[in-house]
């Protein structure tokens, strides 16, 4: 028999849609799993009549394919993936590749590189997106390490992955850490952009008091407009099911507390790392862990229980206000993440094309959506981009959502909803664009009691003053840095 295209470890739903995505392309695909009476469920069900073919060890794994050996891990991120690098580095040979498709924390990649590198290996960090529909169809991929090891694997990754007119999304993001890295960004708007869908649920719930029949309608109007994209999409759809046993809509029986897996913290402490502003994609990490305070939360609702008055507002106008709100801050979450992406490309030699990022996103992933297509376009017209919100689709966007979306705000605030996401979009939107800031005091305040300086806005150089020498009279004595 021939040998094996490329070998798959680990068959979680992830994995195993992945081995059958791959083998209904063609490739022979030889699976393993640790476990393996997965692997016969997969030969004899699913994967019945493609070309799989399964390894009961690493070492027949290994004997099964091809080379240069393909080996692509489909484990829970962490130890686990450590733990069969070291084993597959026993029974690999120079040259051989092994792909790592989880989502896997970007320093992790970095130093796992260098050690494949030490033993003649090559190894790519994969950021997959699409979840197990994706991973299945046509995922979007982002593969990132050994540069050698891209010509090799590209006929397979650009093959499985989705497409859009023709070219896949799936390209070579850069070195070492690059793809999880990017793969982690993608993650960090995922939160920013769920959590800004979920605060538009609960403003219609909450001030308009919308059933979520109509709230599903809403959704699926807005799915035809500049927000179309997959979680609007799926957003309709949830709203619109109801549970089978008590006939009540099933998302108002699911407990609000969020879980998360941690690449939303990652791209959080990837911006304060780089001083990179991103409140909204923190805001939605924070929300997430609010959420989840149950304790504090059941204590604080018993203790502050201020009444809401509804105020009057127009149904339709309220509910056009929150699409340009939401449309205006989730503008602000993909400039902060691209911003996030830029920064750490000049930081770490990267050179990532950031409008091509874009098109690999534009289908297949979770955050795949139309409006994709206008980040592409602004950084081809632009590749210099500093902001997105520089651009002028996005400056006139906001522009023209800039006064509902203060309404939707301000409405909330004095109605005593939380809107963490929205309003941290606005906050950082109107940061970003108001001349002078608060900062001057904060300088001061630093230079008082820790004598840490501060620039003038009136001569070069950096400054101290003696804060609490008397008098009004203050001297600003130049400092030496
Ligand atoms: C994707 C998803 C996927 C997964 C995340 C969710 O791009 O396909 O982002 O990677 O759903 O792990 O992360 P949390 O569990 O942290 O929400």
């Amino acid at each position: 028999m021939s040998r094996a295209d490329i070998g798959l470890i680990g068959l979680a739903v992830m994995g195993e849609n992945l081995a059958l995505n791959m083998a209904g392309k063609g490739f022979t695909v030889a699976v393993y799993n640790r476990t393996t009476d997965k692997i016969d469920r997969l030969l004899q069900g699913r994967g019945q009549g493609l070309p799989l073919v399964g390894a009961y060890s690493l070492e027949e794994l290994a004997a099964s394919l091809k080379k240069p050996r393909k080996v692509m891990l489909m484990v829970k991120a962490g130890q686990p993936v450590d733990n069969i690098l070291q084993q597959l580095i026993e029974v690999l040979e120079p040259g051989d590749i092994v792909i790592d498709g989880g989502n896997s924390y970007y320093r992790d990649t970095v130093r796992r590189v260098e050690l494949a590198r030490s033993h003649g290996l090559r190894f790519v960090g994969a950021g997959v997106s699409g979840g197990e529909e994706g991973a299945l169809n046509g995922p979007s991929i982002m593969p990132g390490g050994s540069d050698e090891a891209w010509p090799e694997i590209a006929p397979i990754f650009q093959s499985i992955a989705a497409h859009v007119g023709g070219e896949p999304c799936c390209q070579w993001i850069g070195p070492d850490g690059a793809g999880h890295f990017v793969k982690t960004v993608h993650n960090g708007i995922e939160y920013a952009d769920m959590q800004l869908i979920g605060e538009a649920y609960f403003l219609m719930k909450n001030v308009l008091g919308l059933t979520n029949q109509e709230m599903k309608s809403v959704f699926e109007e807005w799915n035809a407009g500049e927000l179309e994209s997959y979680l609007i999409e799926i957003t309709g759809e949830i709203l619109g099911k109801i549970d089978e046993d008590t006939g009540e809509p099933l998302l108002e029986l699911i407990k609000d507390a969020a879980g998360q897996k941690g690449t939303g913290k990652w791209t959080s402490q990837e911006a304060l790392d780089l001083g990179v502003p991103a409140p909204t994609v923190v805001e939605a990490v924070m929300a997430r862990i609010v959420s989840g305070a149950e304790e504090q939360r059941k204590i604080a609702q018993e203790l502050f229980q201020t009444t809401m008055t509804v105020k009057d507002v127009d149904r339709e106008e309220f509910i056009a206000a929150i699409r340009s709100a939401l449309f205006a801050s989730k503008i602000c979450a993909y400039a902060q993440g691209f911003d996030i992406m830029r920064q750490a490309s000049i930081e770490y030699g990267w050179n990532l094309k950031l409008g091509d990022l874009a098109m690999i996103w534009r289908d297949g992933c979770i955050i795949r959506a139309q409006f994709l297509h206008h980040i592409k376009e602004a950084y081809d017209n632009n590749p210099g981009l500093v902001n997105l919100l520089f651009a002028p689709y996005f400056k006139e966007a906001v522009e023209r959502g800039e006064k509902q979306w203060r309404t939707v705000v301000s409405t909330a605030v004095e109605l005593g909803l939380p809107l963490p996401a929205f309003s941290s979009a606005l906050a950082y939107f109107d940061s970003l664009r108001t001349g002078q800031l608060w900062t001057n005091l904060v300088q001061a305040q630093r230079d008082y009691f820790g004598a840490h300086t501060y620039q003038r806005i009136d001569r070069p150089g950096a400054f101290h003053t003696e804060w609490q020498s008397p008098g009004e009279q203050a001297k600003s004595v130049p400092v030496e840095w």
